[in-house]
């Protein structure tokens, strides 16, 4: 086989993230702003959008050139219908010498209190569930669609009963927006054991006026953090781990303490272990989250049979071609641009994240 695979800068190929649905219920400006995502909005059709057997079939694939672990995204990933089959479908697959696959799901936590038992009865193994405030009024305003935080609380209740273990709360910072947020979200996770995430706001996609001044660095997060807790750095749990792990401690009674997570996205970029691909709902294959074309892999996937190789030997190929002459490395570039203070990157044509998956 043509293993190891690895591209241009000897990444490997090891996460693939599959966007399952281009659609949302929420509307948090920094995505899907309504002004953008109103009812005039082109959604894509159904018959462009692939269906869970192809799905496995690309996974399979990857997997077999290397990628441990899937993790499925949207938009709201919970609003495709049958969600839990496609999980079923993905926690049958094995990596070439027999493990199973790191299988998780990314979702805003709406829809959790109805499907989280489903969820874990199919085989999902890990939850990451997206709340940017504690407030209720901060919350109604983040995800402009007038859902209440009861909802997100209520499902997140009911991933704990199902009994998913160690999930992640991912909360995306912006300074004037949800700053005052951050050492109440803290708090509440480490009174009920959720692992929090905070990542700082990219200029990912076109429409979610993205600016410099609303970026809260990693760096400050901590010295913030600092006048509550006792930070302490935690060895990442392996190379290229997205976010930097910090183990917390409460500075008074009563001393809660636990483990968070530090996404840099922006002022600390981890392009150089970058090894995450990512498929979005209708087929294409992206090998950056700020690409601005992807790999059609759907003309492979729906060819009828006029070839003398297997659809899954040409998907095979397909893909490990892609990954091979992969360059990307898009926030390192930015930030070097930035750093001889040149004009930022070009914002024309970027790929909107309910797209390709967050
Ligand atoms: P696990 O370690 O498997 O739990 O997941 P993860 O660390 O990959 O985190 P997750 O998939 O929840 O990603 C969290 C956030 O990090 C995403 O929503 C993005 O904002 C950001 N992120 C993840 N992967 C990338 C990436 O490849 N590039 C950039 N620039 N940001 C990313
Ligand atoms: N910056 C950083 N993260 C983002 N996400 C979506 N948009 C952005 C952005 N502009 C991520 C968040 C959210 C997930 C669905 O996508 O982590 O939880
Ligand atoms: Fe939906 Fe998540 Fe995007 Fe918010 S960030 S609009 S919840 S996909
Ligand atoms: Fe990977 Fe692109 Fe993100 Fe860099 S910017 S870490 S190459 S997805």
């Amino acid at each position: 086989s043509s293993l190891p695979l690895s591209d241009r800068y000897q990444r490997p190929l090891r996460d693939l993230r599959i966007s399952v649905t281009d659609r949302c219920n929420f509307r948090c400006p920094y995505c899907m702003p309504k002004a953008v995502f109103d009812h005039t909005y082109r959604y894509l059709p159904q018959q462009d959008i692939l269906s869970f057997e192809e799905i496995v079939q690309v996974a399979q694939a990857a997997i077999g050139l290397g990628v441990e672990k899937l993790r499925l995204t949207g938009g709201e990933p919970l609003l495709r219908r049958k969600i839990e089959t496609l999980v079923a479908q993905l926690a049958q697959l094995r990596t070439p010498d027999g493990k199973p696959i790191d299988l998780a799901l990314t979702t805003n936590g709406s829809l959790l209190a109805k499907k989280a038992q489903t969820l874990k009865d199919a085989g999902l193994q890990r939850l990451t569930v997206s709340l940017d405030a504690l407030d209720e009024a901060v919350f109604r305003r983040m995800n402009d669609r007038e859902i209440g935080l009861a909802t997100v609380f209520e499902g997140l209740e009911a991933a704990r009963k199902a009994g998913f273990e160690r999930i992640k709360i991912n909360m995306v910072v912006q300074r004037d927006v949800n700053l005052d947020q951050l050492k109440p979200l803290l708090a509440f996770c480490a009174g009920e054991g959720y692992l929090l995430r905070i990542i700082e706001f990219m200029d990912v996609g076109n429409a979610n006026q993205w600016a410099l001044t609303q970026v809260v660095p990693s760096a400050e997060i901590c010295r913030h953090l600092s006048d509550d807790y006792l930070l302490t750095p935690l060895a990442p749990n392996y190379e290229g781990e997205v976010a930097q792990r910090w183990h917390y401690q409460q500075r008074q009674a009563p001393y809660l303490s636990g483990e968070l997570g530090l996404i840099a996205s922006v002022t600390q970029a981890f392009c150089q272990h970058c090894s995450r691909a990512r498929l979005a709902t209708d087929g294409k294959l992206y090998t950056c989250l700020f690409a601005t074309t992807g790999h059609d892999l759907r003309p492979i996937l729906r060819a009828t049979n006029q070839h003398d190789t297997t659809p899954g030997e040409r998907l095979t190929n397909v893909l490990a071609a892609i990954w091979h002459a992969r360059t990307d490395a898009y926030s390192a570039q930015r930030m070097a641009i930035r750093a001889q203070q040149a004009t930022p990157h070009s914002t024309a044509h970027k790929i909107e994240m309910s797209y390709i998956g967050g």
